[in-house]
């Protein structure tokens, strides 16, 4: 008998499903990219929503973080996005991007950013997002402030993409 494999993308609903994105997501910022010295978290941790991707229900393939602006609360932005190593170039990634902004059209947010590392750019251009204003230093890396396009696309229209695991 084959075992059949489930992959499923959604909001963290506990206390543990979101311990364990902080943990990915740690695995990737801090021991692999060593973009923080000591812990990725911050002041935005404890109101963001999580968009986790799972094996098996078990196995933390990715996740994204998404919060809303300090000031204008109908802003929000989305940050954080890891894929464990294991894992990447499946199109995790993009799922979890469209995953959040499908999220951000439910909410009706007016505006969706977000810090993209230089090298994600063309990635995100490729999912509609537009750069706005210019490149930056933040943490020690190139990053671009860019837009989400939320009006493209009617959420409750949209044809739902199909994750292939590979
Ligand atoms: C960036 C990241 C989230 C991408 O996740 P992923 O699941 O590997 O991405 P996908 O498989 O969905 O790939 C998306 C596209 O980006 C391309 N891509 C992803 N990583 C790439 C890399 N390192 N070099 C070249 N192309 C890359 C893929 O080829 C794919 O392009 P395609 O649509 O033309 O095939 C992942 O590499 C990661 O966690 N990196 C470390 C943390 C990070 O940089 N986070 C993002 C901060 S903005």
């Amino acid at each position: 008998m084959t075992a059949m494999r489930s992959y499923e993308f959604r909001l963290a609903n506990s206390k543990e499903e979101v311990a364990a994105a902080l943990t990915l997501r740690r695995q990737v910022f801090v021991e692999e990219q060593r973009m923080f010295a000591l812990s990725d978290a911050d002041e935005y941790d404890p109101e963001s929503i999580y968009i986790n991707a799972w094996k098996n229900d078990s196995l933390l393939m990715g996740t994204v973080r998404c919060y809303p602006d300090q000031q204008d609360r109908s802003v929000w932005w989305g940050g954080r996005l890891a894929v464990h190593e294991n894992y990447r170039l499946r199109g995790i990634g993009v799922y979890l991007i469209e995953a959040a902004v499908s999220e951000m059209q439910r909410r009706s947010v007016r505006r969706f950013l977000a810090q993209v590392q230089q090298q994600n750019v063309k990635l995100f251009e490729k999912l509609g997002w537009s750069k706005v204003g210019e490149q930056f230093i933040s943490y020690g890396q190139p990053h671009q402030l860019m837009e989400a396009n939320l009006h493209v696309f009617d959420a409750s229209n949209r044809k739902q993409r199909q994750f292939i695991g590979r």
